[in-house]
């Protein structure tokens, strides 16, 4: 039906009206006209009524029409707010940007790694302060497609990354383009740790391996040498061969206690510490040093006791190496809150200041020569450091220059980690 019509008819039905009422017709078209324009009135509403339910159903359709976009745009919002997300959390720096290299979006990382709190808007190039990375990006761009190379970053501080670029597709006809940043430092700085490593070790074998070489050839090269000399040569040679042993043996610990998960078994420590004070017991002696040892009793700890008595062991034997005659040294074990503390203070010749922070280093001696005298290999601290943060511990040291010092070490108590295990989460 066409609702044209309907002012149509209403101007016909007031037309016949005014007809009827200005010209004096005969009665019987007076009414035949009444007539015409009641139907034409009553044809106008109900062609209304048909216009008004056809109104009904449409807004019914519009207003359902409505709530779909709605829900749609809510579940647009929704999906753009995961992906975000999902940027935002990822665990390496990324960046969305258009081809003419202008940020639109940095997860948070990214703004963590370049000390921004927040940069969309900025150019790449203000953000990253990286030309490189900068041109990477203009390549990707002119491409339309993948692009990687290694950039390094100098600021806030020295980064070594692998900076992959892609190409995301269209929004508001622009091209978006994706970053993603792989920090290579660690790797690096462990690569470089063990190329040092790998030095220092061939380095302390090489020194003994070459006295013995030239011991055993002035040996070999001079048979009237007097029985003496001999005799003291081949000491020297024994000696020598005795310090290979203790490093490869010191390496071997080193080595073992860095890749293995040590077997652990709950035990009392004072006894252990007790037993590492009796095996040093006669070095002391030689050395002119006295041990006063003050063990509380009752401590139990979860932990290797092999690894255990292997860190008290060199702590002391440091604490006898380095002292002086008539010197002394104090083991003390006691509780501090959830934690056992092992102190081995001596009276010694004390550690230089700047040379504090280096002596857990492996290879790290202040003076070589006393070191070697003792029977060093300079890992003795380096093991202990590596046993107890692998239990969960931690060791310090203080030390005065020519007046002694103390290494102090602490490991969870047993009892501390049991309660812990079993409170109620
Ligand atoms: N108790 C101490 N007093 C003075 N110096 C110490 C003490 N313990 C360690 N050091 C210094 O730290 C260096 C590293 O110790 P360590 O790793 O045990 O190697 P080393 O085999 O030389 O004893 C030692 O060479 C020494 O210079
Ligand atoms: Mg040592």
């Amino acid at each position: 039906m066409n609702f044209r019509w309907l002012p149509a008819l209403l101007w016909l039905s007031a037309g016949l009206l005014l007809l009827t009422a200005l010209v004096d017709f005969s009665p019987a078209w007076r009414e035949a006209l009444i007539a015409a324009a009641v139907g034409c009135i009553l044809l106008a509403l109900y062609f209304t009524r048909r216009l008004y339910a056809r109104f009904a159903t449409l807004r019914e359709q519009l207003a359902s029409r409505t709530t779909e976009i709605e829900s749609l745009q809510l579940e647009l919002t929704r999906q753009q707010r995961r992906r975000l997300a999902l940027i935002d959390g990822m665990p390496i720096p990324l960046l969305i940007c258009d081809s003419d290299a202008m940020l639109r979006h940095a997860n948070r990382l990214a703004l963590e790694w370049f000390g921004f709190r927040h940069m969309t808007g900025k150019s790449l190039l203000a953000l990253t302060f990286s030309y490189d990375l900068y041109l990477l990006m203009l390549k990707a761009a002119r491409r339309e497609s993948a692009v990687s190379s290694e950039i390094t970053f100098s600021f806030p501080k020295e980064r070594h990354t692998e900076a992959h670029i892609w190409y995301l597709g269209e929004a508001d006809s622009q091209k978006l383009f994706a970053i993603a940043l792989i920090d290579k430092s660690e790797l690096l700085r462990l690569e470089q740790v063990r190329r040092d490593f790998v030095a220092n070790v061939s380095h302390e074998f090489r020194t003994p391996l070459a006295s013995i070489r030239s011991l055993a050839e002035t040996i070999h090269d001079d048979p009237q040498m007097p029985a003496e000399t001999r005799q003291r040569f081949l000491n020297l040679i024994i000696q020598e061969a005795d310090r290979l042993t203790r490093i490869a043996d010191d390496l071997l610990t080193l080595t073992r206690a860095e890749s293995m998960q040590p077997v652990r078994e709950v035990f009392e420590l004072a006894p252990v510490i007790q037993q590492a004070v009796q095996e040093v017991e006669s070095e002391a002696h030689r050395a002119q040093v006295a041990i006063t040892a003050e063990l509380t009793p009752n401590l139990r700890l979860l932990a290797n006791r092999d690894q255990i008595l292997q860190v008290a062991l060199n702590l002391l034997s440091n604490a006898i190496r380095y002292n002086k005659p008539q010197g002394s040294i104090t083991v003390r074990v006691y509780p501090e809150g959830h934690l056992a503390v092992l102190e081995v203070a001596d009276t010694g010749i004390g550690i230089p200041s700047e040379a504090l922070p280096r002596i857990f280093e492996r290879f790290y001696r202040v003076d070589k020569t006393r070191s070697r005298a003792g029977g060093g290999t300079g890992l003795g601290l380096a093991i202990v450091k590596h046993i107890v943060e692998s239990h969960g511990g931690q060791v310090e040291v203080e030390s005065e220059y020519r007046v002694g010092s103390v290494f102090r070490v602490r490991l969870p108590l047993y009892e501390a980690a049991e309660s812990a295990d079993t409170e109620p989460s």
